[in-house]
């Protein structure tokens, strides 16, 4: 075969040279994904059910919720509420003391207004349970908060330390005073002032009792 032969050849177009139309690419229907996208895509989602998965459970856990009981507001009904210079009333919820402090001079000689006063039952020193001793007599006086485990011993007046090895006064919680005369105590460590002589000072007015 000559060359010019060859070259005529070449020029013919392919289907003419065998007889058979060449297939072209067959075009993807319209809305199929391939099998690339499909394999990312499973990839990707395992991985993310999988993250979830492990740190759900920490985030959940850590999401904070409405607190009930000790460590949030505990509502006291007004009923519950001591009368002025009555006996405190025990908050067993909330782990707090109430006491409610007539105005004028307590008789330690500490200056108040008069109002309620919530005091953490936790003693200062080692933290045990301060209980009410109202039969316990002390420096001539009948009625303390006496701590069973080293007797540091505080005044019903505010919670005043006057003997033993704690630290300071009794820690007191903030009171709210609400429009029908209840009050909200927000309790938990975090809420929690630090007791000193002017705990009377802190006690928050409660209208409509009477002296
Ligand atoms: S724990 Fe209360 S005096 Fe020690």
């Amino acid at each position: 075969m000559t060359l010019a032969n060859l070259r005529r050849q070449q020029a013919v177009p392919l289907e003419e040279r065998v007889g058979t139309p060449v297939a072209s690419p067959v075009p993807r229907p319209r809305g199929l994904v391939s099998r690339r996208v499909l394999i990312l895509g499973g990839f990707w989602s395992g991985l993310m059910l999988a993250l979830i998965g492990v740190l759900g459970p920490s985030f959940d856990f850590l999401y904070p919720r409405r607190v009930r009981g000790f460590g949030g507001p505990i509502p006291v009904a007004r009923t519950q509420i001591p009368p002025p210079g009555g006996d405190p009333l025990r908050n067993f919820e909330g782990r707090f003391w109430l006491v409610h402090l007539e105005p004028g001079t307590t008789p330690h000689g500490e200056k108040t207004r008069g109002g309620v006063l919530a005091l953490w039952t936790k003693c200062p020193h080692l933290g045990c349970t301060v209980p009410w001793r109202p039969e316990f007599n002390f420096l001539g006086r009948r009625g303390w908060f006496r701590c069973p485990c080293h007797g540091s011993t505080y005044t019903k007046d505010g919670g005043i330390r006057v003997y033993g090895p704690a630290p300071r006064s009794m820690d007191t919680f903030p009171v709210e005073v609400k429009e029908d005369g209840s009050i909200v105590v927000e309790t938990g460590p975090a809420n929690a002032e630090k007791g000193s002589p002017d705990n009377p000072s802190r006690a928050v007015k409660i209208p409509g009792f009477t002296v």
